[in-house]
């Protein structure tokens, strides 16, 4: 089967960091057509400049990285350095990038893809708050369409939030980007912290990453070491979840996860519940079934997974 065509919107964001090294590891299954920085763990001018060291760190300074929104539709930047750390891939030292930026925004970008290229045949990867993705889809609605698929990294229902007590960070940061994004009509596969918190680090699985002897094992392992603190402490979990990487997982390995098409809802007027994602996993309305809501994963075939494919960078 042709790789699967996709473009990474981003955060990065050490587990977003992942994702795109697991992307670009997987060229029989995944052909990368561009990266899209959005503002969201850190500030835009961060994440576009870590989406660039990560793909220099994969031996890939030909991929093209854009530039996006630097902040939500309607609300003020929230950013998350409480668990990325200031640089947003704090852990290891890391040298600047190199590889240019492409001068073309992010959002025309996307546009400008999903027009040129055939219908059905690229799937949007959105790993961060989904400013640039309802950018898109307001600018240009002749291309919601055109998408093949939305796998996206957010929300969350049984395991409740973690930026607050009912919203999980990529939503909460830009609720009414989701709330478009959520009810454009896009088939939409949605990875939320119910399945990518049975992913969790733990040592031997962090061990396994460092003993590939290779400068990705070893940045991997140490963006783990610092991102799974903020967790443990929160949690008390033995390790931290590698949210992003379950998206580009899916796209790889479908057979990983498992979970249900329901209706799914972003709350965007109660301050008390901003951000939700109200899923109705028991199906008690009768509101359309817009989203594939995972739920369960092969934990260990996900992890096996990661090693192999990142021993070949
Ligand atoms: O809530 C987890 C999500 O928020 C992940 O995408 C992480 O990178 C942060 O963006
Ligand atoms: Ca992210």
């Amino acid at each position: 089967m042709a790789p699967r065509k996709i473009i990474i919107d981003t955060d990065p964001g050490q587990d977003d960091a992942v994702a795109i090294l697991l992307a670009l590891a997987s060229p029989e299954d995944i052909d990368l057509l561009g990266i899209t920085a959005v503002a969201g763990n850190v500030p835009l001018p961060l994440t576009e400049k870590n989406a660039r060291i990560v793909c220099e760190l994969a031996g890939r300074p030909d991929v093209r990285v854009f530039a996006g929104c630097d902040a939500p539709l309607a609300r003020k930047l929230v950013t998350a350095e409480h668990v990325h750390g200031k640089t947003g891939l704090d852990g290891p030292q890391l040298d600047a990038p190199t590889m240019p930026l492409q001068d073309q925004h992010a959002v025309d970008f996307i546009i400008e893809t999903l027009r040129s290229e055939p219908a059905g045949t690229v799937t949007l990867v959105p790993v961060g708050p989904l400013t640039n993705i309802a950018t898109a889809f307001q600018r240009a609605p002749d291309i919601i369409g055109r998408v093949q698929e939305i796998v996206l990294m957010g929300g969350a229902y049984f395991e409740v939030g973690n930026i607050t007590p009912t919203a999980e960070f990529n939503i909460y940061v830009d609720p009414e980007a989701a709330k478009i994004v959520f009810g454009a009509g896009a088939p939409l596969v949605v990875m939320p912290l119910d399945v990518t918190h049975k992913a969790l680090t733990t040592k031997p699985r962090i061990d396994a990453f460092r003993a590939l002897g290779t400068k990705v094992g070893d940045m991997v392992a140490a963006w783990t070491d610092f991102f799974e603190r903020f967790d443990m402490e929160k949690y008390g979990s033995e390790g931290a979840p590698l949210h992003d990487p379950c998206t580009i997982a899916y796209l790889v390995r479908p057979e990983l996860f498992a979970g249900r098409l329901i209706n799914v809802e972003i709350e965007t007027g109660s301050d008390l519940t901003l951000g939700m994602t109200v899923a109705d996993w028991w199906r008690i309305t009768d509101r359309p079934k817009n989203a594939l809501f995972m739920k369960d994963i092969d934990a260990a075939g996900f992890y096996a997974l990661l090693a192999d494919r990142l021993a070949r960078l």
